[in-house]
Formats: C-alpha cells, structure tokens, sequence
C-alpha cells in the first residue's frame, strides 16, 4: 500500500448500524460514520438486500448504453431537491464516483460555460475559499487551498482564486468578469465545522449574477439530511440557490458514487463527449443510491438528526463547563458538529478510541462529530460518556473561573 495514510492500530472486519468490530473481536461505538459517508449506518439489511439482487441482475454495462437506474437516480435528486425547497433550478445529474470527481465535473462544467458566455477564453477563473476541501484531483485540489495538499503537487491549474469564508466585503473584487464559477461547501467539514452565513451566501449568488458566474454548493459532506433538511442549504431563499449541487459520501452509505447537479443554464452549455466516465451511473450504484436518497429524504428522519442534535449538544455544553479552558467553543448543525478544543485533539481521539469510541478532527484542533443519521439518543449518551472519560484522563479537572493575566497561555494538558 502507498503510504498516504497513517492508521491506528485495530483493524475493522464487521459493521452494524453504528458499531464496527475489530478483529479480535472489540467492539467500538462509530461517531465518524467513515467520514459522513455510513448515514443510514454499517451494513443496512435494505442495502444488503439491493447489492444482492441487483448484483445478480446487471452490475455494469457502460455509459454507452441505458440502463433503468441512472435515470431514474437523476430525477430522483432533481425531484428531492425541488421537494426540499433547494436549488429550484435543478433540471439534470450528471453521476460519477466520488466527491472529487462530482467536483471535477462541476469545475469541467464551470469553464464550458465561461467558455460559451465569452468566446476570448478570459472567462476561466474559479473562485474558493480558505479552509475549504474540494477532494484530491487537480482540479478539486486546486480548488483546496490547504498547502500541506497542493504544496507536493504544485504548480496547481491556472486561473484558481481563494478568498475568506464569510468575507462579504472582499466578494466584489474576488468574483470578477473573468470568473467563470464560485464553489463553496455551505458547511465546511474538514475546514473545521465552519458554517456560511445566509448574508454571506446571499451576497456571492447576487455577485455571481453581475457577473455571469456559476454558483457550485459542494455539499458532499453537510448534505443528504445531514443538517436536518436534505441539503444544507434548503432553509435559504431561492436569491441564494447554486446552479450546480455536488454530492458523494452519503449517497451510496458505502458504495462509491457522487453527483453533480446542474440546472438548465449549465445543462444547455454541455454537449455530447464533453465529460464522460466508466463506471460512474453504473445500475448497482444506481439503484443502491436511489433507495439511499428516498430514505434519507424522510422528514420523520430529518426531525430525528435535529432531535439528536440536541442531545449532543447538550453534552457539549455540560464538557464545556467541565473543561472550560480546554473547549472554546461549538459549531456545527444537525449531526455534522465540531467542538473546538483550545490544544491537540489527538490525545482524545486515541483516549478514546481505546475506550471503545470512535471520533475523528478536522480544521485545527477541532473534533468533529458526524455518526450515522440514524444513531439513537442511547447511543449517543454511551458516546459522550466515553468522551467524557477520555477528556478527563487527558485534562485535569477544570475550575471555570475568569482567567487572570498569564493564565490564558497555560496549557491544559
Ligand atoms: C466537502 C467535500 N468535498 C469533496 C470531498 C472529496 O470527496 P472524495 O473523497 O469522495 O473524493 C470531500 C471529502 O472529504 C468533502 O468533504
């Protein structure tokens, strides 16, 4: 294996709902839902169940011919999404992979666009922002401005812009008449549970429309209900909507696959042999995301992500008082939540993993919830309880008293 990861020592072989086992057999509690991606939990049984029957009826066949599941797939996430009050002007999918590769065809669909709107070619510029994570391709990644990511990989593509999250006043000299395309997560997840703001979110569409930029929400990892609406961005006026929606993780609980939605103005603008891929749209992935998306597009679903919300949150307010130096502060909504921890998280994360706990970080220092959507309020307190023990035996007991002068550069462990 090319070393691109470092793993902690147990190795999993077993999965159900939110458990995994190791191979001698220890059980751990799943917070991470392997990155957002297990929301309807570890080897669901309907899941099973359509891998096994689609799997002995047609797994590939090539974009080269129809099959009755990638379109039923597209309307399905063009009928959901107009459902959910989001993107209004979603008509078309495009099915591949992954989140990066969703991305790779938003960006690929971006400069067609510019290309169409101004024959020069100046119109090719796309705009990101700090502490965004887009995926690992060249264009995804040059669209992830983290240098320890682009750093070995440089020079990134031309024409790439970053700009700050939630920064309304720099929009206007960020986006010009040479951008081509914005793409922004509406929640980041690995940027550090950091959620736009309505008036930030607002002002980049209003900005895109002076200039004839397409808006991409990459909403691979705060979207499919993971928020409590099946997008993160289905509370907001339709001023705010994207004209291109990316999605992966959840969309196959496991299985690879990712989408990218575009509406007619970028449709339109895309023509035979523009993009293409292999695999992506194939009948088993099809059909295994179709079922995902009508179950995860369940409102009884959704009201549980904001009940179990605030259950965790209620944990976290407790911790807070606990280790009041140690945790500064809780972002986050639905079951994608970050609690910002004033040193390193690690400690935590191997404290209490060999308490039977799994939990992940993200941004810095942050410790990032995101279990399976379908995780039970039991489940949740057999959680906090092992985190709680694990931040007790790596910071001392705290006393939440005003800081005096020096005291805010102790460190708690
Ligand atoms: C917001 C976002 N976009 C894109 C990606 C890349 O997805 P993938 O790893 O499936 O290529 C990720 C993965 O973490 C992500 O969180």
């Amino acid at each position: 294996m090319v070393p691109t990861y470092v793993r902690p020592p147990p190795m999993f072989h077993k999965g159900e709902g939110c458990y995994l086992w190791d191979v001698e057999n220890r059980k751990y509690l799943d917070f991470t839902a392997g990155i957002a991606v297990n929301a309807l939990g570890h080897c669901d049984p309907e899941m099973t169940k359509i891998m096994y029957q689609q799997g002995a009826t047609l797994v590939h066949t090539s974009n080269l011919y129809h099959n009755p599941w990638t379109g039923a797939l597209s309307k399905l996430l063009v009928e959901k999404t107009l459902e959910a009050g989001a993107m209004h002007t979603a008509s078309k999918a495009f099915i591949c992979n992954s989140g990066s590769e969703a991305n790779e065809a938003a960006i690929k669909f971006a400069r067609k666009v510019g290309k169409m709107v101004d024959e020069s070619g100046a119109k090719h510029e796309l705009v990101s922002f700090h502490n965004s994570f887009h995926g690992r391709t060249m264009g995804s990644l040059s669209a992830t401005p983290n240098p320890k990511y682009q750093k070995p990989f440089a020079p990134m593509l031309p024409g790439f812009k970053y700009g700050t999250y939630n920064d309304i006043s720099a929009i206007e000299d960020l986006v010009g008449p040479n951008t081509c395309g914005v793409i922004i997560e509406p929640i980041q997840g690995e940027g550090g549970v950091n959620v736009a703001s309505d008036e930030f979110l607002l002002a980049l569409r209003k900005r895109c429309d002076e200039v004839g930029a397409v808006l991409i929400y990459d909403e691979i990892q705060c979207g499919l209900s993971r928020t409590g609406t099946l997008w993160a961005h289905s509370s907001l006026p339709k001023e705010a909507h994207p004209d291109i929606l990316t999605t992966a993780k959840a969309l196959g609980n496991g299985f690879p696959i990712g989408a990218t939605l575009v509406n007619e103005h970028v449709a339109t603008k895309i023509v035979t042999g523009d993009h293409g891929t292999t695999f992506g749209g194939n009948p088993l992935g099809c059909r295994l995301a179709h079922s995902i998306v009508s179950r995860l597009s369940d409102q009884r679903l959704q009201q549980g992500v904001l009940q179990k919300e605030t259950v965790f949150r209620k944990h976290f307010e407790r911790l807070r008082k606990r280790f009041p130096k140690t945790i500064t502060e809780v972002r986050g909504r639905g079951l994608i939540l970050g609690l910002q921890l004033s040193g390193d998280p690690n400690p935590v994360v191997t404290a209490a993993r060999e308490r039977g706990l799994l939990v992940i970080t993200c941004g810095t220092n942050t410790l990032r919830f995101v279990p399976p959507l379908v995780i039970s309020e039991e489940e949740i307190e057999e959680g906090m309880r092992i985190l709680e023990e694990a931040m007790s035996v790596v910071f001392k007991e705290q006393t939440p008293v005003e800081p005096t002068k020096g005291q805010e550069e102790m460190q708690d462990s």
